[in-house]
């Protein structure tokens, strides 16, 4: 087992070991604070959090629920502080609200819950010595965006009339944004965050009758009749009998300026739309932008956008105008991965074929550049707002849930978290490939892919996996080669995000091994290839979100502690952070080294 401090420079600290310990484990010698939670008022005249007496308009100017995304950013001319952007993706109503009737929700409980989506940027200050950190409420550049604040649609398909509605006959304002999820930082210091599963606010899909639309929404888990939060009771735009295009207008990336704080967000249309995970930026030679990105859903895909405009790295106005355009411009791409071994050396078992790997080839296939759509049968407009269904025609790669994908800033080796999937290899499913490899794959697996010529906007790639996720005494894992008596056991990779180092860092959601989520390092490269090391474990019912790894500091996202079904207000099943018998609040974590040493080192 990994129990000493040694391992990769940025991995050496003593593991944290599986545990269902109901708190923010860290290795020894580590501490740690919550630096912003739930309902912590960030806007000027946000009152103080009082879950009694939580109202909407309290919410707006607070914190939203369930941290998921974060990203840091400095702040130049402000000694010790750095700007902090958090996403938030979802409401527990049960857990938020004292005798919460999910038949009966109210007028006011719904708004909160609108309120408490969302988006949030928040200047945090640095404690001298040490690497607590804590928020700075009511400064100039602190925001909320919720459900709703104005948002553009931009690019190819801002104006089509698949975007537009009663409300908005231009197609190109929309309220809010629903289910964000990962995100990604741009290199011109912007910030992306995707709409995951937006599906689920919208009702009554079931007695839609056009059969198109019908079987459109059914691709994007839309079928059935009342949603669980019941939002469509008090307004029309979440019933789909009302306003059928309204869900086109979700399922997007966002791309906030957030130094701006006049900025309306804009929904990046040439990215395509489906139930976005993250969206990593890096750059080509000649600086255009790479965007990765996936489509959380068993048997979706992975795709790429590539701009045709270069960034511009000069600081002037217009030079970030220019920046901000570039998602507007370029081709959206799917990927296609083909095996090297035969197809009946990849039995399901997760037993590696004979030539040692479970790798191949890939390809791009291109979707759609401007107005021009690759796929026959759609046009551009079709291919952008119904993302899948175009993938589906090309014959791209069903995949085991796509999380998070991320290009390594050392190595430029893009690394794609899949999560797990059951479904696989069952009745009438796809059975496993040398990419997916695992029939009802429970723990999930980490693809590496290498762009071909080391260009990110290469149109083919080579691929293999670099983790197979779960016990490492499960003869069906694998972690890069390295003895598997010396990592860590990890269960279903979600977010994934790197250090100074190049190591790879991985946060979980959903350790069916039966011990708690938590945040990992791994070597991509060296001797050390494959070592995996835990670096923390998160509350009862959490999942872990949003790493982020800098020199001296560890940052998470812990969201939906005391998720646990049974639980309510009234009973809280975590104690997590407030202590016990007190409402559980989703909060950013802040982890440092007590000897005020770098991390790892
Ligand atoms: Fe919201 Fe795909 O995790
Ligand atoms: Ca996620
Ligand atoms: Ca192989
Ligand atoms: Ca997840």
């Amino acid at each position: 087992k990994p129990g000493k401090a040694d391992g990769a420079k940025g991995l050496r600290f003593t593991p944290v070991e599986p545990n269902t310990t109901d708190a923010v484990v860290v290795p020894p010698g580590h501490d740690q604070n919550v630096v912003i939670r739930w309902g912590d008022p960030i806007l000027r005249g946000a009152p103080a959090f009082d879950p009694a007496r939580q109202s909407a308009k309290a919410q707006a100017g607070q914190f939203g629920y369930n941290n998921d995304f974060l990203t840091l950013l400095p702040l130049p001319g402000e000694h010790g502080r750095q700007l902090l952007f958090a996403n938030h993706e979802y409401t527990n109503e049960e857990l938020m609200f004292p005798g919460y009737d999910r038949n009966a929700p109210t007028r006011e409980q719904v708004a909160i819950a609108q309120a408490a989506h969302g988006l949030s940027v928040v200047i945090v200050q640095e404690e001298r010595r040490t690497g607590k950190l804590t928020a700075v409420p009511r400064h100039r550049l602190n925001r909320r965006l919720h459900t709703a604040s104005e948002f553009r649609m931009a690019g190819p398909a801002a104006g089509s009339p698949l975007l537009r509605t009663s409300k908005d006959r231009t197609g190109t304002k929309v309220f809010g944004t629903l289910n964000n999820c990962a995100g990604g930082t741009t290199p011109w210091g912007t910030v992306l965050s995707g709409e995951e599963n937006f599906n689920q606010y919208f009702a009554n899909a079931a007695s839609v009758t056009d059969p198109e639309t019908k079987q459109r929404l059914a691709r994007y888990g839309m079928t059935g009749g009342a949603t669980s939060r019941k939002w469509e009771r008090f307004d029309d735009r979440f019933d789909l009998t009302k306003e059928p295009n309204e869900p086109n207008r979700f399922g997007w990336v966002v791309e906030l300026d957030p130094y701006d704080p006049d900025f309306v967000p804009r929904k990046r249309t040439a990215l395509g739309r489906f139930k976005h995970e993250g969206a990593e930026p890096q750059l080509t030679a000649d600086g255009r932008a790479v965007v990765y990105m996936g489509d959380d859903e068993r048997f979706d895909y992975l795709y790429k956008f590539v701009s045709s405009k270069a960034m511009r790295k000069g600081r002037t106005r217009a030079d970030r105008e220019h920046n901000l355009t570039l998602l507007d411009e370029g081709t959206l791409y799917v990927a296609r991965l083909t095996g090297d071994s035969p197809a009946e050396e990849i039995d399901g078992s997760g037993k590696l074929p004979s030539d040692g790997e479970f790798d191949g080839s890939g390809q791009w296939i291109p979707l759609a550049a401007g107005d021009r759509s690759f796929v026959p049968g759609m046009t551009a407009d079709e291919v952008y707002v119904y993302t899948r269904l175009a993938a589906d025609k090309v014959g791209a790669t069903k995949m085991d849930r796509p999380e998070d994908v991320e290009p390594s800033p050392r190595t430029g080796r893009v690394y794609a978290a899949l999560t797990n999937n059951t479904a696989r290899g069952t009745e009438g499913r796809a059975p496993a490939d040398e990419a997916n490899p695992r029939n009802e794959n429970k723990h999930g697996h980490i693809l590496e892919m290498a762009e071909n010529w080391g260009d990110p906007a290469s149109d083919g790639f080579a691929w293999r996996l670099f983790l197979v996720c779960g016990d490492p005494e499960d003869p069906s894992t694998y972690f890069a080669g390295y003895p598997k008596d010396r990592v860590s056991p990890i269960s279903c990779p979600d977010n994934v995000t790197f250090d100074a180092y190049g190591n790879l860092w991985i946060s979980t959601d959903g350790n069916k091994l039966g011990t708690h989520d938590g945040l990992f390092g791994v070597a991509t490269a060296g001797d050390r290839r494959g070592e995996l090391k835990q670096f923390l474990t998160v509350p009862r019912g959490a999942e872990t979100c949003g790493p982020i790894v800098q020199e001296d500091r560890v940052l998470v996202a812990v969201q939906h502690p005391g998720e646990i079904s049974g639980a309510s207000f009234e009973k809280p099943q975590s104690q997590w952070p407030d202590g016990p018998g007190r409402v559980n609040r989703p909060a950013v974590v802040s982890v440092w080294r007590k000897d005020g040493r770098r991390i790892g080192v």
